[in-house]
Order: C-alpha cells, then structure tokens, then sequence
C-alpha cells in the first residue's frame, strides 16, 4: 500500500499553484498524491486541466449553499469520501470558519505571495511596490482561523526592481511560488516540518546560504 499522504487541492481559479504539485506529485519519491482537486467555483480555469489530467475533481459552488457552514459541511464530505488527509489552498478565495481549520489543524496549508507577516490580503504587490520594500516573495503556512495567518513553513525572497508594476512583480514572485510549494508540500507530506508554539520546526539542514541582499552587494 502506498504510504503517500492523500492530498486535496483546493483552488477558485487559475490553479498555477495546483499544477505544480500536481507535477512534483509524479516524482516516485513525492511523500503525497493528489487524490482531490477541489473547486469552489464552476468556472475556475484550473478544474479543467485537472479533468484533464485524469484527477478526482469536485466543485462545490459555495453560492449554493445557505451559509459557510453548509458548504464546508459538503466539502469534507467530499474529502471523508476521497480518504484526504492533508489539504494545499492553491488561490482558495473562501475564509474557512474556525471550526472546519480546527478540524484540520496542521493539516492544511497554504500559499501566499508576500513575506507574510507582511502584506496579508489582497493587492500584495501593488501595496508591496507602494511601500518601496526592496525584497518580497512568498510563504507557505499552516492555516489558522484568521486570514494569511499561521505557523510559517517556507518562504522565498524576490527582489522588487526599479520600474516594477503589481503585473511584472507579480509574474516573478509566481516563478518562485511554483518552487516553493512543491517543497513545502514535500516537508509537510513526509512529516519533516512540525508546528508547535506558532513557530515550525524544519528537521532537514539546508546548505543554502542564509543572507539574501537587495540590491546585490
Ligand atoms: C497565487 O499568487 C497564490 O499565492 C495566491 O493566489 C494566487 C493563485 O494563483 N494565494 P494560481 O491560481 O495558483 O495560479
């Protein structure tokens, strides 16, 4: 029997993210599978290319049920029946109620593209530019109740460049989230990355170097 973690996708769009770990999922030596690419809109660009990948899909369109409650209520339905046991946000537009982040606590993870604590929310790199910050990038966390908050798994800088607008910014932070997910995805999945006191815990030694400038000096 396959000792992967059975992992959901959950997407409202694009679904860039999605792709990359369901790419980084073939590897033989991947610790999860993607049993679920879950969509909680019908139009989402990235459930048909899920389809068409030969994946379990499901959209559950959120506008029909009465409240959050209900919709959760049908989406871990449609987890319980596919066996999920972790969960990946991939530009999930929906705030999960505390209950149902409760019930996946460490379990369920997300990407955002900023240097979270910093510019939570929407318009990161518009507001990122406004700032004048030098670096940004992105985070991959465990979720909690309230929104782009949770113990921090991995995080990867992106220089901002003279002439930046939200769209170029944008575009070179997403390059770098297809890298950083797959491998956080990987940490979690194989059990390498532990949550306690708000703080993780990364038990693998990276030979990276651990200064990032910008400018480059
Ligand atoms: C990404 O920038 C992700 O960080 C954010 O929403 C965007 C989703 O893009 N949470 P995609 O659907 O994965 O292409």
């Amino acid at each position: 029997m396959s000792t992967k973690k059975r992992t959901a996708i959950l997407i409202s769009g694009r679904g860039s993210n999605m792709k990359s770990l369901v790419e980084a999922s073939r590897g033989a030596d991947y610790p999860a599978e993607i049993v679920l690419v879950a969509s909680n809109r019908p139009d989402a660009a990235g459930i048909g290319w899920a389809e068409k990948q030969g994946l379990r899909t499901a959209v559950i369109d959120h506008k029909l049920f009465p409240s959050r409650e209900a919709f959760e209520t049908n989406l871990q339905s449609a987890l319980e029946e596919h066996g999920v046991e972790l969960i990946a946000l991939a530009g999930f537009m929906r705030l999960m109620t505390p209950g149902f982040v409760e019930r996946w606590r460490d379990r369920m993870i997300n990407i955002h593209p900023s240097l979270l604590p910093s510019f939570k929310g929407l318009d990161t790199h518009a507001r990122a530019i406004e700032a004048g910050v030098k670096i940004t990038g992105c985070t991959v966390h465990f979720v909690r109740a309230e929104m782009d908050e949770g113990p921090i798994i991995a995080q990867a800088a992106v220089r901002v460049l003279p002439g930046d607008d939200p769209e170029t910014l944008a575009a070179r932070v997403l390059q770098t989230e297809h890298r950083v997910y797959p491998a956080a995805l990987r940490l979690v999945a194989a059990g390498q990355a532990q949550s306690k006191d708000q703080k993780v815990t990364i038990n693998q030694h990276s030979g990276e170097t651990d200064t990032l400038f910008s400018p480059a000096i």
